[in-house]
């Protein structure tokens, strides 16, 4: 008996399960933790001509092509761009669809652990306690401190967090669409902006804690993260002319977003013909903004900076700031732990609605790839990323294992994407049959200027920034042509460098495993939907 078609119950439950899916640890951890970094208002503005130029119109090819791909049959980004490429090799083209979400699964799940784990903590007074070492507790916990320590199943350990977070995902996923992703986001999103718009309200309303620290109030924190710290200083200097300040504000956009990852074409493969795709992939993006702009750039830094003024907050990265630094911060307010009780369930929403959504295309694929049924599709789905999420658990000193699929993965690997995304969607369908099939259904008109934008501003914008991304994360170019030096940077030292890492070299083989592994999987799909077998059209 064939098992029922997948379908969005509602609009606003595919609107809802892309919001959940972009709003994630990307907008409460990350977004602060760069944009403190590169001098607030500058990095804004970088960041806000790579949504306009990058996230928002490649997010719209994205839910284009993955709703013209629902319509021939296929939810999987392989099969969509088989359906849409026509061509023996069209499939390859969306293999990254296919793999970035499967291998940052793998570790995204593992932070996941860590907000639950650190929720029941905080209710449970763990962190009010006299005398404790966050960074201690934290370096136990993760296991950043050694390799092999996090295997423990107590409450000051990952380990029953991790269990319990893949049990609760592959649930989700099982329950399906509407019942599972659909049910949890239409829940989760609004709790998640009640329990954020409380903690905005407890932040704002700190003043100055320490009457000996007059420097030390909200104002100024809101001031630390915001003021410009130089919005151009020449090229190569902090301000809009650090070519690592676009990097990071374009892998930001696309990060937050899920644009380029291959959820969003999956997730859209599941409207109807006449379903709009530009309001709603407005309104999602739209939604993220909000939360990410509106309350993560709000919540995380000034209140780190009340107690703790600049010198706290840099140099602790995402995860030290998140994880370290805002359980000390939480303690020293009053009905401190309740506050972080409720921080870290509303990081645990984001991150499971934004799981979900990593985990829902490879099901598709093996589904109508492999013909396998629903269960033995997400029995092979766990193993594959409960194998990669032991590596990262296992291996989890100074978070090697992770810091490496991450990078190599979730930042390489969505450039290389988003560039096949636009360029299909430009150069391939071509722009004008493109455009229509975008306005099908459409409550709303693009303006006009996107296309010669999508045609060629998006592609060369998105390239600049990929050949500078090369220049200097990966080589260490100091991006000096009369003095020119190249120091590369740790993820390449780890890898090729004199003094490499064992846990790096692994991981990053294992990913190439993983890589060759789906590759090959998606060589014996394209043999199914050549002859038939599977996928298609059925309806
Ligand atoms: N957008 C999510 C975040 O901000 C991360 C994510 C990327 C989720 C890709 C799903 C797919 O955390």
């Amino acid at each position: 008996m064939p098992e029922p078609k997948e379908a969005w119950s509602s609009r606003l439950g595919v609107i809802l399960a892309v919001a959940g899916s972009a709003v994630g640890l990307g907008n409460f951890l990350r977004f602060p933790g760069l944009a403190a970094q590169y001098g607030g208002a500058a990095f804004m503005i970088a960041y806000f001509v790579a949504l306009l130029l990058l996230g928002i119109p490649i997010g719209w090819t994205e839910w284009t092509m993955g709703r013209q791909g629902g319509l021939a049959g296929y939810h999987s980004s392989p099969g969509i761009f088989h359906a849409i490429v026509r061509h023996p090799l069209g499939k390859y083209l969306g293999l990254m669809g296919f793999i970035i979400p499967v291998v940052v699964y793998m570790y995204y799940v593992y932070i996941e652990a860590w907000c639950l784990g650190y929720a029941l903590n905080a209710a449970s007074g763990t962190f009010s306690h006299v005398g404790i070492d966050y960074g201690k507790f934290f370096a136990d916990f993760t296991g950043a401190g050694a390799n092999g320590v996090a295997i423990h199943f107590g409450l000051k350990d990952v380990g029953l967090f991790v269990v319990l977070v893949y049990i609760a995902n592959f649930y989700f996923i099982y329950k399906g669409l509407s019942k599972g992703i659909e049910f949890v986001c239409k829940w989760g999103m609004p709790v998640l902006i009640l329990i954020a718009l409380i903690i905005l309200g407890r932040v704002m309303t700190l003043g100055t804690p320490d009457p000996a620290k007059p420097d030390q109030n909200v104002l100024n924190g809101l001031g630390y993260m915001w003021n410009p710290h130089g919005i151009w200083n020449g090229f190569g200097q902090p301000g809009l002319g650090d070519p690592q300040l676009w990097l990071a504000a374009a892998g930001q956009i696309f990060f937050s977003l899920s644009v380029g990852f291959g959820a969003i074409i999956t997730y859209a493969s599941y409207l109807r013909k006449k379903d709009d795709v530009v309001l709603s992939g407005l309104t999602a993006a739209s939604a993220n903004e909000f939360c990410e702009v509106g309350l993560g750039g709000l919540i995380t830094v000034p209140a780190a900076f009340v107690f703790l003024g600049a010198a706290g907050i840099a140099g602790q990265g995402t995860f030290g700031l998140g994880f370290k630094v805002l359980p000390f911060v939480f303690s020293k307010m009053p009905f401190g732990d309740f506050f972080a009780t409720i921080f870290y369930v509303l990081l645990f929403i984001a991150a499971i609605t934004s799981s979900l959504s990593m985990l829902q295309p490879g099901v598709a694929f093996f589904e109508e790839g492999l013909r396998l049924k629903r269960k033995a599709a997400m029995g092979a789905l766990a193993l594959l990323t409960g194998l990669g999420t032991m590596i990262v658990w296992w291996f989890s000193k100074d978070l090697k294992a992770l810091d490496t699929i991450d990078f190599w993965i979730g930042t390489v690997g969505i450039f290389i994407q988003g560039m096949i995304l636009v360029a299909t969607y430009s150069w391939i369908i071509g722009i004008e049959e493109g455009w229509k099939e975008t306005h099908a259904g459409a409550a709303m008109r693009i303006p006009g200027f996107y296309k010669p934008v999508l045609q060629f501003v998006s592609p060369l914008f998105l390239f600049l920034v990929f050949l500078m991304f090369i220049g200097a994360n990966v080589l260490g170019w100091n991006f000096s042509f009369a003095a020119p030096q190249f120091h590369p940077t740790s993820y390449v030292a780890d890898l090729v460098g004199p003094h490499p890492s064992n846990v790096a070299r692994g991981t990053f083989l294992f990913t190439l495993a993983v890589i060759a592994l789906i590759g090959w999987l998606v060589h014996i799909a394209g043999r199914n939907w050549s002859t038939g077998a599977t996928g298609g059209n059925t309806r």
